[in-house]
Parts: structure tokens; sequence; C-alpha cells
């Protein structure tokens, strides 16, 4: 099996675990590091509606409190193939090295959209522009 697919199947089957209970849109996302590991993640909602968490998000969280530093490749799962929010972008840059495959899974139609974070977010702001 290749990193695509086992990212596309690890988001695929870690969708059921999102807590979604607001808005019935559940989300699975799978990442790899530049070292191997693989991270998961889903989206957690809030009564407090605006406390939630993307999957991407809470993926890359888990990444981070393991010690990962540089994504390789991010697969997102949805039942119809949406895009990551702006949001969950930015933070996407935040730890790619240069660019990465990020794979765009629509679990009803089982279509894959490949893209790369870059295209995703062209205009990104990162570390080398903020002052010295
Ligand atoms: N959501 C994600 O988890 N990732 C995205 O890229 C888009 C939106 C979640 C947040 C919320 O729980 C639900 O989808 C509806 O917006």
């Amino acid at each position: 099996m290749t990193i695509r697919e086992t990212l596309i199947e690890r988001a695929t089957n870690i969708r059921p675990k999102a807590y979604a209970p607001y808005s019935k849109f559940w989300v699975g996302s799978a990442l790899i590091t530049t070292d191997g590991e693989i991270f998961e993640g889903v989206n957690y909602e809030n009564a407090s509606y605006g406390l939630t968490i993307c999957a991407e998000r809470n993926a890359i969280g888990t990444m981070v409190t393991a010690g990962g530093k540089q994504i390789a490749g991010l697969a997102v799962a949805t039942e119809n193939g949406v895009t990551p929010c702006g949001a969950c972008r930015q933070v996407m840059i935040e730890f790619a090295g240069d660019d990465y495959p990020v794979y765009i899974v629509n679990t009803t139609t089982g279509e894959v959209k490949d893209a790369t974070v870059r295209q995703l977010l062209p205009e990104f702001f990162d570390s080398s522009q903020l002052p010295e």
C-alpha cells in the first residue's frame, strides 16, 4: 500500500469517531511526518459552537504533542469531499517544510482530489514574514 493509500484509508476509518452532534458533519484526518510517523484526528464540537476544533488541526496537535515537526502528507475525509477550512490551511502550512500533498477524500463516492498545501493557501503567512 502506498503512503497516499494509507493516509486515505486511515482518515476514512477514523472519521466515525468524530464528535459532531451539532453539525452532524463528521471529518477524519490522517497525516504522516517526514520521520514516517502517522497521526490521526477528528473534529470535535462543543455546545459553545465557536470552540469547535477541526479534524486537521486535531491531527496536527497530536503530532506536535508526540514531538513531530514536519508534515510529509495529509488526508482529510468527509461525506462530500470538501477542502480544508482557511484556519486549518494556515496551521497546515506552519508544519510544511516546503510543500506536501493533501488528499481530499469523498467517502460517499470514493473519489480523491489531490492537491498540495501551497495550492490550497498560495498567499500564506509564515515565520519568514515576522520582524526579526
Ligand atoms: N470541519 C473540519 O473538521 N475540517 C474542515 O476542514 C472543515 C470543517 C468540521 C468543523 C465542524 O465540526 C464541522 O466540520 C462543520 O463545520
